[in-house]
């Protein structure tokens, strides 16, 4: 069987927790790199890196790599590529690429040229050819050019990863599914002991975290992944796709730990019920104010992503109340997704564990607190 490569694409910042996540799916040659982390396996690896990373954003497969010095170099050395496997005539595309340090500068122009190319080499075969869908294309490709050198993607997941397919509705902030994997991973939550979210929101947070402890992989939620949308995958590959699916089911267990969630709104906590059925954990959301929790006799690990921004100029103090509430639990490990530095500046200790990250194009810091 052909060894591949692919590239698992990360939410900046979390590199190492998706690295330390692949390693311990038993996916190959795993390497820590910034932005994402190449991995090599057999075809039928890339369906389940889809099916089974909670933190990847992409995955995506490298077709090709080849030296690009030039338009023409760029031009011929896709065309050169048999595209027949992935997309016929009748189906879309879309393409995006980087360009760093490289004759071609211009992203959006490196972009065109790879689409010409590939529907040129299909319309010489056919007398038809793919036409372009930025939203919701067949094949998605990806190119990326650095000191001249190009490297050719296909992008196995379709719709990012994070879209699990069971958050319906959202609150006003919520956060990605795949970063709030990522911080429950940081968190080094042991899946069995109990964990708090005092101001889940729309659930983000215990919902993985229920999915996680029972060994739901995540992807099983979702209707479809981007290559089975392309023109090689048929009968014999769908039913392939169908027993790793029921191997995957197979192994989740029904043990859930006691997963305790929170919020003021009550009509964001019922978005979060709503969400929670459909992923097909069970969880039952309390309405209170995250002031009023009170630390018991045993230690838990609570993982939350405050308010922050135009939420917080509105309770002025709400930092410090919420810093002060942290404080009194003796023994806990608190960890926070925190959008604004002010909960650091108010929690008075040093967190034992600090990671810029970013949330969508908010700079946010992961923080974790060993209460004494
Ligand atoms: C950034 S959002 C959390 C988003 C959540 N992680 C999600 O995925 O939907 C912050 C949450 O804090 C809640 N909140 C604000 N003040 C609160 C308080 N005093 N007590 C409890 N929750 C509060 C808000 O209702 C909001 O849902």
């Amino acid at each position: 069987m052909e060894t591949l490569e692919f590239y698992a694409a990360a939410i900046p910042g979390t590199e190492k927790a998706l690295c330390e996540e692949l390693c311990e799916l038993g996916f190959g040659s795993v390497r820590l790199n910034r932005g994402g982390i190449p991995f090599r396996g057999e075809a039928r690896e890339g369906w389940r890196a889809c099916l089974e990373s909670r933190i990847a954003q992409r995955i995506q497969l490298l077709l090709h790599r080849f030296p690009c010095p030039s338009e023409d170099a760029l031009f011929d050395g896709v065309k050169a590529i048999d595209w027949s496997p992935y997309i016929r005539s009748d189906q879309t595309l879309s393409v995006s690429a980087v360009c760093i340090a490289s004759a071609i500068t211009h992203s959006g122009f490196a972009a065109l040229k790879v689409k010409d190319a590939i529907v040129d080499q299909i319309r010489a075969r056919t007398g038809q050819r793919p036409s372009v869908d930025r939203h919701d294309p067949d094949l998605r490709i990806f190119l990326y050019l650095a000191n001249n050198k190009a490297a050719l993607y296909l992008d196995l997941s379709g719709e990012p990863l994070h879209r699990r397919g069971y958050r319906k509705e959202a609150g006003e902030a919520p956060l990605r599914e795949t970063l709030a994997a990522a911080i429950l991973r940081m968190s080094h939550w042991d899946r069995t002991s109990t964990l708090v979210d005092p101001m889940c929101g729309s659930g983000t947070i215990p919902i993985e975290a229920a999915l996680w402890a029972r060994n739901i992989a995540p992807g099983l939620s979702r209707a479809q992944f981007g290559f089975e949308r392309w023109a090689q995958f048929g009968e014999r590959e769908a039913t392939e796709l169908k027993e790793l699916r029921g191997q995957l089911r197979s192994v989740v267990t029904g043990q859930s730990p006691r997963i305790v969630c929170s919020d003021i709104d009550p009509t964001v906590l019922d978005i979060a019920s709503d969400n929670a059925r459909t992923a097909g954990v069970k969880l039952s959301f309390k309405e209170r104010d995250v002031r009023d929790l009170q630390g018991d006799q045993a230690a838990h690990t609570l993982v939350t992503n405050p308010p922050y921004g135009v939420r917080l100029e509105k309770s002025p103090g709400f930092c410090r109340e919420v810093a002060a509430t942290f404080s009194r639990l003796h023994g806990w490990r608190v960890c926070l997704l925190a959008g604004t530095p002010d909960y650091e500046r108010e929690l008075s200790a040093t967190p034992q564990y600090r990671k810029p990250l970013s949330n969508g194009d908010i700079d946010c810091a992961f923080l974790s607190y060993d209460i004494k």
